[in-house]
Order: structure tokens, then C-alpha cells, then sequence
């Protein structure tokens, strides 16, 4: 069974193939360059430029991996969360292509499409889990007791932990995305040099909070401290945060396997904290952790095999789309 999966919620234009819950091929057209100098995404931009690529990507793609439209058995696309105009982009597509072939048609939720890149394709990860989504626009950690059902444990009060990253590569001036320029220079630094605080350090619950860490970095920066140390020691004090909060939530539930999804957990620090641990532990690869198509794909497959419907014509771009409201949760 062959699917093709759509991402368009942000800034970047995904596409991926799926077969029978392997990635065949996916690719990225960034749009990085054309927002650069606006200092944030401009959506208008952004779906115009969606729109200009998208139909060509999805050839490149088909053409890499020696399909051709008639071989897709259904077409996937991110319905939301995002931003409504790129979504409208991709979602449309998605829809007017299955409906010229002929095929089902499935609307996926950005962070179950997330999830669905970590998940492996054998069945391996059996529930109860736990289930942490750190990206530019989420950090949340979910409990998840049974497959399809997410029971949100916790979540960030103000920025999330990849716009964290994001905020302060800028103010070391290392530009856009931040996760891996700030990883990057933080490999040359000392990562006990620069006292950053544990946020929420004592609390009861599970939430996180991240804006105190980017106020600290720019009173350390002020203060003179090397431009690496800080970036390590930065880093070091958001993959704390994370690790310690989901360690918490494991012992205090009696989880024992845990699911690590979104684009900070294409980050390598995190994972070597992780290891540590001694959680199960479930990544994507990752090139599949950060916004791609593929993921989209895979979630769509996962809800083909639960025996799932397709999604209703109608669907329609959701920016402020909750978990719980995700086509494939009762
Ligand atoms: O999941 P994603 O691609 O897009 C959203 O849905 O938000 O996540 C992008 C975020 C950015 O904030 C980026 O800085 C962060 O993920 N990120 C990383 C790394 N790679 C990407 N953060 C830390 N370390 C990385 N290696
Ligand atoms: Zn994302």
C-alpha cells in the first residue's frame, strides 16, 4: 500500500512516500531563506511559496522513487495545527489529488503525524507510553494508556522548547532554525560554565517553562560570557528540563517506554540524556523529527491499519487544532 503524505503547516514544504509503513522517499523545500530577512514567517509568503513548489516536489518525489500517481493507494496532507493559509495549501492539493485519482483521502493532525515518525512500523511499541512533542510550537507530554487515546500531562506555560532554541541562536546572532546552530556551536563549549537555572525546579506537576532560560541567556551574554559556553550550557539546562520532567511523570505513573517526537528531538545532547536514563526509548530518525511529509504519510498508514475511515471531503484547515479533536482519537 502506497501513500503519499503532504506537510505544508509552517514554513516548510513536505513530501514523503510511504509503503506499506516504510519510507520509500521524502523531501524538504525549505523556505528559510525567503523569511530570513522578516525576522519570523510571513504566511503570506509562505503559502504562496507552498504553492509554487508543492506540485513539482510531489513529482521529484514520485519520479525518486519510480511511481507514478496511478501507484498511490491514498493521499495524506496536515489538516492542522498551523498556519491556515499554508495549510490550505497542501490540504487542497491533497484532496483535489486523491479525488482525480480516485483514492481515499486522509487529513492528519500535525502532532499525531509527529508521533507517528517515532512510532516503529513493526508494533514494537505497545501502550502504555509516554509521549513527549518538543517543536517550535509545542512541548507537551502526553500519557498515553491506550493507542489512540492521548491524556495531556503537562505542557509549556510560555515559549516552547525548540522556540527557545530559536530565540536564542538569534540573539548569538547564528540565524534560523536555532536547534541545530546553537548544537552545532555548543559542541566547543563548556556546558557547566554558564549558571542557567532548572526551570520550575520543585514543582509538582509536569508543565515546563522556557522564557526564564532565554531572559538568563541574554543577562549572561550581556555579562561577557563566551558565545559557546553559553550555547552548551543553554542547551544543557532545556535537555535537563525535559529529561527530568519526563523521568518524573515515567516514575510517577509506572510508564516505562517513552516517545520523543518533534524537531528538538532531532537533538543529539537529548538523546545521549535520554539513553541515560534507562527508559525505552523510541526517536524518529532524524530526518523524519523535524516538519516533513513522510510523517504524515506514516500516521495515515497507522490509522489504515487500526481500520480507521478516510477523512470526510469536507475537512477543513483547523490552525488551532487540539490533540484530542485529531481524526484517529475517539
Ligand atoms: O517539528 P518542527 O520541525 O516544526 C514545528 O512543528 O515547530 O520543529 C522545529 C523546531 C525549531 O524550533 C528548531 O530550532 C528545533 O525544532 N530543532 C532543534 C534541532 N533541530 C531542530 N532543536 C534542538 N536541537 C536540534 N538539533
Ligand atoms: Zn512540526
Amino acid at each position: 500500500m502506497i501513500l503519499l503524505g503532504i506537510d505544508t503547516s509552517c514554513d516548510d514544504t513536505g513530501v514523503g512516500l510511504v509503503a506499506d509503513g516504510r519510507v520509500l522517499v521524502h523531501r524538504v523545500a525549505s523556505q528559510t531563506e525567503l523569511h530570513a530577512g522578516f525576522g519570523g514567517v510571513v504566511p503570506e509568503y509562505a503559502s504562496r511559496e507552498h504553492t509554487r513548489v508543492l506540485d513539482p516536489l510531489v513529482a521529484a518525489v514520485l519520479e525518486a522513487a519510480g511511481l507514478a500517481p496511478g501507484d498511490l493507494d491514498a493521499v495524506a496532507a496536515t489538516y492542522g495545527p498551523g498556519l491556515v493559509g499554508p495549510l490550505l495549501v497542501g490540504l487542497s492539493y491533497a484532496k483535489g489529488l486523491a479525488l482525480g485519482l480516485g483514492v481515499p483521502f486522509y487529513g492528519v493532525h500535525h502532532l499525531e503525524a509527529h508521533l507517528a515518525a517515532a512510532r516503529p512500523a513493526d508494533g514494537e511499541l505497545r501502550p502504555p507510553y509516554l509521549a513527549l512533542l518538543a517543536s517550535g510550537g509545542h512541548t507537551h507530554l502526553f500519557d498515553v494508556p491506550e493507542e489512540g487515546r492521548y491524556r495531556l500531562l503537562g505542557a509549556t506555560r510560555d515559549d516552547a522548547a525548540g522556540e527557545a532554541f530559536d530565540k536564542v541562536a538569534r540573539m548569538l546572532g547564528l540565524g534560523y532554525p536555532g536547534g541545530p546552530r546553537i548544537a552545532e556551536l555548543a559542541r566547543r563549549g563548556d556546558d557547566r560554565a554558564v549558571p542557567f537555572p532548572l526551570p520550575l525546579k520543585g514543582q509538582a506537576g509536569y508543565d515546563f517553562s522556557f522564557s526564564g532560560l532565554k531572559t538568563a541567556a541574554a543577562r549572561f551574554l550581556e555579562r561577557g560570557y563566551p558565545p559557546e559556553d553559553l550555547a552548551a550550557s543553554f542547551e544543557r539546562a532545556v535537555v535537563e528540563s525535559l529529561v527530568r520532567t519526563v523521568v518524573r511523570a515515567a516514575r510517577d505513573l509506572g510508564r516505562a517506554r517513552v516517545v520523543v517526537a518533534g524537531g528538538v528531538a532531532a537533538n543529539a545532547r537529548l538523546r545521549r540524556r535520554f539513553a541515560e536514563t534507562g527508559l525505552a526509548l523510541f526517536f524518529p530518525p532524524p530526518d523524519l523529527a523535524t516538519d516533513n511529509g513522510a510523517m504524515v504519510a506514516l500516521a495515515a498508514w497507522e490509522r489504515i491499519r487500526r481500520g480507521q475511515p478516510a477523512s470526510p471531503w469536507a475537512l477543513e484547515a483547523t490552525p488551532y487544532a487540539p490533540l484530542s479533536h485529531a481524526q484517529d482519537v475517539e
